[in-house]
């Protein structure tokens, strides 16, 4: 059997329909993760479920221990993430409570501790394709299957937060070929083709990016938002999983 994780972001702290089996607090060599690992089954499959910012939610994004996150996975026998995270909505089919299933990555974040290989071997990871083009065909044939409409493309621009974005940095972004922004999608995603685990990402629109709107962006907006498309994903998920 291939062990399947899924990392939860904001709007996702847990898995409602997940049925606990167990909960293991793990150390690493790198620190605390985020957050027990929780092993349950969801639609009769076990799956192991990581909260990453924490639960309850008080994490920040750049605050995040992506290496002890992702260190844990691998040493539970995990081949397989689906990262679940909250973005912003750049170009226009990227509308709120849109879901896309990205397939490239800018990273615009800095500072963070974003390699397993630091030491004497230089290894430089082939980074081309930064998802698994297994999990994204098997993601976008789910939400066929369930009628929800995404988009099975789109480049995922990562920012070092906490502050939203400027309109001049997402008139950038843009221009760059961003399609979504989010904080977390890096360094989880090169840390985990470090491991050699298969990685996809369910991008949850939760706003326009900054300038994309008139007025401010507020979180009322963002949960409002996340709260729908969190349940599409959820069916998603159980679609996956079938
Ligand atoms: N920018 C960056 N990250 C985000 C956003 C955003 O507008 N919305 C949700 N996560």
């Amino acid at each position: 059997m291939t062990q399947l994780a899924i990392i939860g972001g904001t709007g996702l702290t847990q898995l409602s329909d997940l049925k606990i089996i167990k909960r293991e607090q793990l150390s690493t060599p790198y620190g605390s993760p985020s957050a027990e690992f929780v092993t349950g089954e969801l639609n009769n499959s076990q799956i192991i479920f990581l909260a990453r910012h924490g639960n309850p939610h008080t994490i920040a994004p750049h605050k995040i221990n992506y290496r002890a996150n992702i260190w844990g996975l691998k040493q539970l026998g995990v081949e397989q993430i689906i990262a679940v995270a909250a973005v912003g909505g750049i170009t226009c089919k990227m509308a709120p409570a849109h879901i896309a299933i990205p397939d490239q990555i800018i990273d615009y974040s800095y500072g963070r501790m974003h390699t397993f290989f630091e030491d004497e071997t230089v290894t430089h990871i082939d980074f081309t394709c930064p998802y698994s083009q297994k999990l994204r065909s098997r993601l976008i044939s789910a939400a066929a299957k369930i009628n929800i409409k995404i988009s099975p493309i789109g480049t995922y621009g990562c920012t070092q937060g906490p502050r939203l974005e400027t309109a001049a940095e997402i008139q950038r972004m843009e221009r760059d070929g961003c399609d979504l922004v989010g904080m977390t999608g890096m360094p989880e995603a090169a840390l985990a083709k470090e491991l050699g685990m298969d990685y996809a990402a369910i991008s949850v629109v939760a706003n326009w990016a900054a300038g994309k709107s008139e007025g401010e962006i507020t979180m009322e907006e963002i949960e409002r938002h996340l709260h729908k498309g969190m349940a599409n994903t959820a069916e998603l998920l159980k679609a996956f999983l079938d």
